[in-house]
Formats: C-alpha cells, structure tokens, sequence
C-alpha cells in the first residue's frame, strides 16, 4: 500500500514536471514526460467516451465540486469504472476536475 502511494507520488510528480515542462518548451515535450497533454485531453480520451454520449450522465456544467468528481473517478459510481493513479495521476485529475467544474454545458453558451 505504501509502496503504491509512494510510485503514485513519483508519477504525479513527474507529470507536474513535464507540464511545466511542456507549457515551457511547447506540445512535444509534454508526449516525452506524460501521455496527457491537458485536462482537455483527457476529458476527450477518457470521459467523453460515456459522457458525451449518454451512456453517463452530463458532467458539464453543474456546478459539481471539483472534490465530487475526483471521488468518483477514483472510486467509481455503480456503473463507471474506477479509474487508478496510473491512468490518470492525481495532479491531472486535478486539472480534470477543476475544468469541468467551471465548464459551461455542451449546446449551452460558451
Ligand atoms: C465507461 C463509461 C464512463 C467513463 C469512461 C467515465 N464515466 Fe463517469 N459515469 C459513467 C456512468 C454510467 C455514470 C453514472 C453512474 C450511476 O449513477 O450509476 C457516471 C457518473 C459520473 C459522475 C457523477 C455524475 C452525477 O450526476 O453525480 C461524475 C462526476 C463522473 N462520472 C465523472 C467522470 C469523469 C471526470 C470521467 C473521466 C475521467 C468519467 N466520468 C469517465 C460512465 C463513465
């Protein structure tokens, strides 16, 4: 248990890293350092797979916390699956998370 948190903490570690990295030196460094380049990226491999389609409800423009939606993803809610740090490290869920808590809903004004 221990172990995993600590290779949880390098991961996360060495994503901030590339991120900065990657807003420093431009989009390719970003591939090199992580497989996400954004919040944005990840919504649209990961998530938008069910929620932008109806198979999970909106998650856009709710209001919900960033807190809720790190909770779910990290646990899972009946039928999503819970997604691991070695999917997606805690400081991109963060990133996640905070994004689609200030997100307008799809169709509505942007
Ligand atoms: C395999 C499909 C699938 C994927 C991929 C998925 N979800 Fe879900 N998600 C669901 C389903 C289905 C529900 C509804 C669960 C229920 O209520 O039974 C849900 C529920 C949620 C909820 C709760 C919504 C509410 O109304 O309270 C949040 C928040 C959420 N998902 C966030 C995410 C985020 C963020 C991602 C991407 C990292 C993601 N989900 C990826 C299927 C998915």
């Amino acid at each position: 248990m221990k172990k995993k948190r600590n290779q949880a903490a390098v991961l996360a570690g060495s994503l901030v890293i590339g991120f900065v990295a990657s807003v420093a030196a431009g989009d390719a460094w970003a591939q090199v350092a992580g497989q996400w380049r954004d919040a944005q990226h990840v919504y649209s491999k990961i998530c938008a797979n069910c929620h932008e389609i109806g198979v999970g409800p909106v998650i856009k423009g709710r209001n919900l916390d960033p807190d809720y939606y790190q909770s779910v993803v990290r646990h899972g809610m009946r039928a999503m699956p819970a997604f691991r740090p070695t999917d997606v490290d805690d400081a991109m869920l963060r990133q996640v998370a905070e994004m689609l808590s200030k997100s307008p809903a799809p169709g509505g004004a942007k």
